[in-house]
């Protein structure tokens, strides 16, 4: 018996610019696509790309949202577009590049560069002192409960969806975002960083750390990894007040 297909007709909405195309105009161009079962964003996209317009430009690595960077505004929200199956959305699907990041065109913004940024802002690796810095020695071992709690912070993935949801980031260019904060809390739970809350102070003690920060929490509710951003980011206001009055 031949199967009966009702599958939806969508219709993509996706804002088109290509800055580096000279007189090219920010638009919105529409594609329509026959509906698969299980599809995703992700195969959506790539249909679209391979059957209607080579030029479209988006960007996916994993398709398992653990690489990050199919981050994009879907339907106005801040998502990852290979884990947003088209069957929980309405057939009217509009796209749109993250804000806050550098366009690269359609799509596909520069998230790198920002992380980049931020990550030699609040230098986002562990310090320690010279002398323990030998690879040769033995690291001692952790406690298993506190390796999962920094692990727990180390799931953040960099895709940016915080960033672009976050009012005092598109006001404030050098604003370190939720993602920023994270990775503090994250440095400060770890033993082997050395470095003390007044060192923290200096990175985020500022209207471009904590006291940027509105506390409307968009961020947390935009994460894709579920990340406790509401609580670390309460708790470092918390520590960088009393670091900021002692
Ligand atoms: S904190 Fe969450 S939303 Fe922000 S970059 Fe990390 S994974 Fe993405
Ligand atoms: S809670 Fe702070 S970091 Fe999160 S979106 Fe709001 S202003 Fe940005
Ligand atoms: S393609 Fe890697 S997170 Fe979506």
């Amino acid at each position: 018996m031949a199967e009966t297909n009702n599958h939806r007709k969508l219709r993509f909405h996706i804002l088109r610019y290509n800055p580096a195309q000279p007189g090219d105009e920010p638009r919105i161009q529409t594609y329509e696509l026959e509906e698969a079962p299980g599809m995703t964003l992700f195969i959506a996209l790539t249909e679209l790309r391979e059957k209607l317009d080579p030029s479209l430009q988006f960007d996916f690595v994993c398709r398992a949202g653990i690489c990050g960077s199919c981050g994009m505004m879907i339907n106005g929200r801040p998502s990852l577009a290979c884990r947003t199956v088209t069957k929980d959305l309405e057939a009217d699907i509009s796209l749109a590049p993250l804000p806050v990041f550098e366009l690269i065109g359609d799509l596909s913004v520069n998230t790198g560069k920002w992380m980049r940024g931020m990550s030699e802002t609040l230098e986002t690796w562990v310090h320690m002192p010279e002398t323990q810095r030998d690879l040769k020695r033995i690291e001692e071992a952790m406690d298993p409960a506190l390796a999962e709690e920094i692990y727990e912070l180390d799931r953040c993935i960099e895709c940016g969806c915080c960033v672009s949801s976050c009012g005092t980031a598109r006001m404030r260019e050098d604003f370190v975002g939720a993602v920023g904060l994270n990775k503090i809390a994250r440095f400060r739970l770890d033993p082997r960083d050395k470095r003390t809350d007044a060192d923290f102070y200096e990175l985020v003690g500022d209207d471009n750390g904590v006291f940027g920060c509105m506390s409307l929490l968009a961020c947390h509710d935009v994460c894709p990894k579920n990340l406790p951003l509401q609580t670390q980011i309460a708790f470092l206001r918390r520590k960088m007040v009393t670091t900021g009055i002692s």
